[in-house]
């Protein structure tokens, strides 16, 4: 294998950019060319293809987002778009992919190897770290200390007024940030889209609660939680605690930017170079990534579509140190 490319793609993750350096820099201590393809598949597509050098990825490794920048394609997802892409990496001569990103990333790369055959190899970049065959993604680390921070300075004003806070958190499918910022910052209830959690079930706790005297609390709610988003469970909650002082926070985007942590930083550089090294090795239609420590490959179907469940340890000790 002589030439590569790498690209980010979906949601951006604080850790991208530390592990594109890691990609560029194996690649060339490999003798590999590397080639940058910016704006993920649509970059593809177009053909918004360059040459990268170890001075490239100067100066990243602390940053967050992606200097290779990220959309979701939609032409991606289209048979002709797919052609296009093929067609633009040829004129390149690029014998081999690195792609970073989530899903969405792992789902079109696995349906492209399928079609066209170029080997490519997929490094988890996405702070919902819902993707099976890594114990933890790039970003999620670094997303965790975000969330918990901002429930740290929201308990502080939660406790001066004697207030419920419900504080959404990113996840769509996944209460990983949940649960982790939850327990971290000492949430009385966490909701997460893995467990059912009633709305009967967050009265009655909250209600516990009072009676042994606590005066405020916090609940954490992941996006995708099935009782609904952090406004609409605490409308419905208001409705029937009535005269309660409760407020809502949803951290949104912010969970996403920020200099990524050093957990995310050595992960994302042992990943990008597991992903070179993988692909130099003859590895095709995977994703890197490390369990236990070690540094293990899994084919995308099954990285995509196996379940990672949340620990259930972690579920019932929010309850038991919310007492
Ligand atoms: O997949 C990462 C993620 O941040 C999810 O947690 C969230 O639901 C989604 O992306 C938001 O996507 P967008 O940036 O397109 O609004």
């Amino acid at each position: 294998m002589k030439r590569i490319a790498v690209f980010t793609s979906g949601g951006d993750a604080p850790g991208m950019n530390a592990c594109i350096r890691a990609v560029v820099r194996g690649a060339i201590y490999h003798d590999v060319e590397i080639y940058g393809i910016r704006y993920g598949y649509d970059g593809m597509i177009r053909g918004d293809i360059f040459k990268m050098n170890s001075h490239t990825v100067s100066n990243i490794v602390q940053k967050g987002g992606t200097i290779l920048k990220s959309v979701r394609s939609k032409e991606f997802l289209t048979p002709a778009g797919r052609k296009k892409a093929f067609e633009q990496l040829q004129k390149f001569e690029i014998e081999g992919l690195v792609a970073i990103g989530g899903d969405g990333t792992f789902t079109g790369a696995g349906v492209f190897y399928d079609e066209y055959g170029l080997p490519t190899v997929g490094a988890p970049g996405t702070i919902d770290n819902d993707l099976f065959g890594t114990d933890y993604t790039i970003g999620f680390d670094t997303a965790v200390n975000t969330a918990l921070e901002a429930i740290d300075k929201i308990r502080d004003t939660a406790d001066s007024h004697d207030r419920v806070f419900f504080i959404e958190v990113m996840g769509r499918d996944s209460g990983y940030i949940a649960i982790q910022s939850g327990i971290g910052g000492g949430a009385e209830i966490v909701m997460v889209p893995e467990t059912l959690t009633s709305i009967d079930d967050v009265i009655g706790t909250l209600k516990q609660g009072w009676d042994r005297d606590k005066t405020s609390s916090i609940v954490v709610i992941a996006e995708g939680d099935e009782e609904g988003t952090a406004l609409e469970v605490a409308a419905t909650v208001k409705e029937q605690l009535k005269g309660k002082d409760i407020r809502v926070t949803t951290l949104g985007h912010i969970q996403r930017g920020g200099r990524p942590s050093a957990a995310d930083r050595i992960l994302a550089s042992r990943l990008g170079l597991g992903a070179v090294e993988g692909l130099i090795n003859g590895q095709k239609n995977v994703a890197v990534g490390i369990v236990n420590d070690q540094l293990v490959y899994t084919h995308f179907r099954e990285a995509i579509s196996k379940e990672k469940p949340l620990n259930p340890d972690l579920i019932r000790m929010v309850n038991i140190l919310s007492i």
